[in-house]
């Protein structure tokens, strides 16, 4: 059987009206830099891209050479195609503009370019994610406001796991379909059409090591699962933390489970850990696509107003019975 691409799928949802022109070029912008990233990601110290750049980022977090290198390979990837009017980035402070040189489209890109960063280094999966709303700005350069959007505008969400493979993950808002990068050939192969959480599961994803730092329904929630057979849930569950985000939810994503990043007091003054318009939204937006939710504990994530562009927030996802069991926990307590 003929192996379809990256490419004929895009043309396909472009031909039944699914995706625009300007917005299939931007997925495949988006994935050739991702590819370019795989090859930095996969050559680790050959090519001396470990360690730390010296410098931080807007969050103040120490950036590694790897986010820094992830970040200007896709900034600079989607300058030119003349898709975009502007893009917003993790490590960038402030909205990235396309330079006047270019012609804008009508699309707006955030990304956090380099997802796990505190495994570049262990040598364990790292990834990219990416969101893409729509420019609703009557005229000049997009602004911050631009991007102010809640999730449930996003037309496109999607990520890519560097792990012993590269996988890109998309949705345009027909399901959430996966792509594998076939190195030898450079291209992405559609290897996981209609992905889907289910439903029921045994594994969660958490930081325990905060755990005394969580709210009271989260506790009761981790605490019941650890009872496994002895208490009322009465069945054992797994546990499992990657701490890169992408390879977390792809868990989920392929065999179901929960993974949760809450407020608890040691985030609270900064809302969460996770930031909002470039981790929480399109992750949430996947995870709604593949039959899952993703929650606050106290809100979904698509219906939160973003009131700045580097927002955190708590994030709960994954499998919906065990999603909507936290967020009832949330308002009993
Ligand atoms: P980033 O590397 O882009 O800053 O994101 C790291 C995030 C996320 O990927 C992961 O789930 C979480 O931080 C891990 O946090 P802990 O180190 O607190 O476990
Ligand atoms: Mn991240
Ligand atoms: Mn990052």
């Amino acid at each position: 059987m003929a192996r379809v691409t990256l490419t004929q799928y895009l043309i396909e949802q472009q031909r039944a009206g699914r995706v625009t022109a300007d917005l299939r070029l931007l997925i495949e912008v988006v994935a050739r830099a991702v590819k370019a990233i795989s090859v930095n990601v996969s050559k680790g110290a050959l090519a001396g891209v470990l360690g730390e750049a010296g410098t931080d980022n807007v969050q103040g977090e120490a950036q590694k050479k790897l986010d820094v290198i992830a970040n200007e390979i896709l900034l600079q990837a989607n300058e030119w195609g003349g898709h975009l009017a502007a893009m917003a980035s993790e490590e960038v402070e402030e909205v990235h503009q396309i330079p006047f040189d270019y012609p804008k489209g009508g699309y707006l890109l955030l990304f956090d370019p380099l997802d796990g960063s505190s495994n570049i280094d262990v040598n364990i999966s790292v990834g990219t994610i990416f969101s893409v709303l729509r420019n609703t700005a009557a005229q000049g350069d997009p602004t911050e406001a631009s991007f102010m959007q809640p999730g449930r505008e996003q037309v496109a969400a999607g990520y890519a796991v560097y792990g012993p493979s590269t996988l890109f993950v998309l949705t345009v808002g027909t399901g959430v379909h996966g792509f594998t990068l076939d190195r030898e050939m450079g291209s992405f192969v559609y290897t996981h059409p209609f992905m889907t959480i289910p439903g029921a599961t045994q594994e969660y994803a958490i930081n325990s090591s905060n755990a005394r730092y969580w709210e009271p329904p989260v506790q009761r929630y981790i605490a019941e699962l650890q009872q496994g057979v002895d208490g009322p849930r009465g069945k054992n569950f797994n546990m499992r933390w990657v701490a890169s985000m992408v390879a977390d939810v792809h868990r989920v994503l392929t065999r179901g489970g929960i993974f949760m990043y809450p407020l608890d007091e040691k985030c609270r003054a900064s809302g969460g850990k996770l930031r909002l318009m470039y981790e929480a939204n399109p992750m949430a937006m996947i995870v709604e696509q593949a039959g899952g939710a993703a929650s606050t504990g106290r809100e979904r994530i698509l219906d939160l107003q973003p009131h700045k562009l580097h927002q955190r927030v708590p994030v709960i996802l994954g499998s919906k019975e065990e999603v909507e069991r936290v967020v009832r926990y949330h308002a009993e307590s």
